[in-house]
């Protein structure tokens, strides 16, 4: 390949930046021309591309969010919007697209690919982690953190006023930050939309803690929990206990910004070397992930149709020790 782009598409995610990084000067390394297509596939459709080079991405690896700019883009949903990045591509002389992003980015690569034939390759950048074939997704780990943080916080207060903290996390479909954020501050129930949680298993917790003696206690519940909104579980808890003192936090977009941590920036710098590495070698409709600490290449279609499982150890683990 001589001629590339690189986009960010979907929600953002701490580490796209690096991610970027990687790719630019990968290619740079290896002769090949890179292009940064601004704010998703829209700039594909809108013929907005730029020329980068190693002095274009410098500083960036520190940085939240992305400079490209991100978009959830309705446009190349239609065969119109298509048509029109392809013919924009074909006027560049494009030969692969390198779309850093979560599920909804790989499905447009996927369709594009399948249309045009254009070379493809997926980076999974996502704090949801909810990508088949990589151990953690770009993003991630700097959103666990971040969750973390604030719920310790909440924590401090919690306990100073005997309460009952339910916290919302980040999770569409998935509840990998739930669970390990609630772990790592002690929660006395994680709620995910991977198990089926009901309202008695709740209660049963709460008088479980209360007959161990815990004055104050913190739930934590991921957004695409099944049982209902974090209101409505708040408010049947409190008709059932109505000595408690009950306040809710959603945590929200504070989970998608700031610095990405270590991990994130090392995985980002990988993935993005070996999605240009992967393009030099042929391949195309995969996406590059980490397995194991080994670079793997996993057919989009599985990686956006499979799903890693909640570990059914930590979930065990986190309710031994919550009480
Ligand atoms: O997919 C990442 C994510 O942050 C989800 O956890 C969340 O449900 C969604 O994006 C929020 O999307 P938006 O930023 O469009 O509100």
């Amino acid at each position: 390949v001589k001629k590339i782009v690189v986009l960010t598409s979907g929600g953002d995610a701490p580490g796209m930046n690096a991610a970027l990084r990687a790719v630019v000067r990968t290619a740079s390394h290896y002769n090949i021309d890179c292009y940064g297509i601004r704010e998703g596939f829209n700039g594909l459709i809108n013929n907005d591309f730029t020329k980068m080079g190693p002095r274009s991405v410098k500083h960036i690896i520190s940085e939240g969010g992305t400079i490209l700019r991100s978009a959830r883009s309705l446009q190349f949903k239609t065969p119109e919007g298509r048509k029109k990045a392809y013919e924009n591509c074909l006027q560049h002389g494009i030969e692969g697209i390198v779309c850093i992003g979560g599920d909804g980015t790989f499905r447009g690569a996927k369709v594009f690919y399948e249309e045009y034939g254009i070379k493809v390759i997926g980076v999974p950048g996502t704090i949801d982690n909810d990508i088949f074939g990589t151990d953690n997704t770009i993003g991630y780990d700097t959103a666990l953190n971040t969750a973390m943080d604030a719920i310790d916080k909440i924590r401090d207060t919690a306990t100073s006023h005997n309460r009952v903290f339910f916290v919302e996390v980040m999770g569409r479909d998935a509840g990998f930050i739930a669970l390990n954020s609630g772990l790592a501050t002690g929660a006395i129930d994680i709620l995910i939309p991977e198990r089926k949680d009901s309202i008695e298993e709740l209660f049963a917790t709460f008088e479980r803690a209360e007959k161990a003696g815990k004055s104050s206690s913190i739930v934590v519940v991921a957004e695409g929990e099944r049982m209902g909104s974090i209101y409505d579980i708040a408010k049947a808890t409190q008709n059932s206990f109505p000595q408690y003192d009950i306040r809710v936090a959603v945590l929200g977009h504070i989970q998608r910004g700031g610095s990405p941590s270590c991990a994130d920036r090392v995985l980002a710098s990988r993935l993005g070397y070996g999605a240009v590495v992967g393009l030099m070698e042929g391949k195309t409709n995969v996406m590059v992930g980490m397995q194991s600490n080994r670079m793997v290449y996993t057919a989009i279609e599985e990686a956006i149709k499979k799903h890693n499982e909640i570990d059914q150890d930590l979930l065990k683990i986190s309710e031994i020790l919550a009480i």
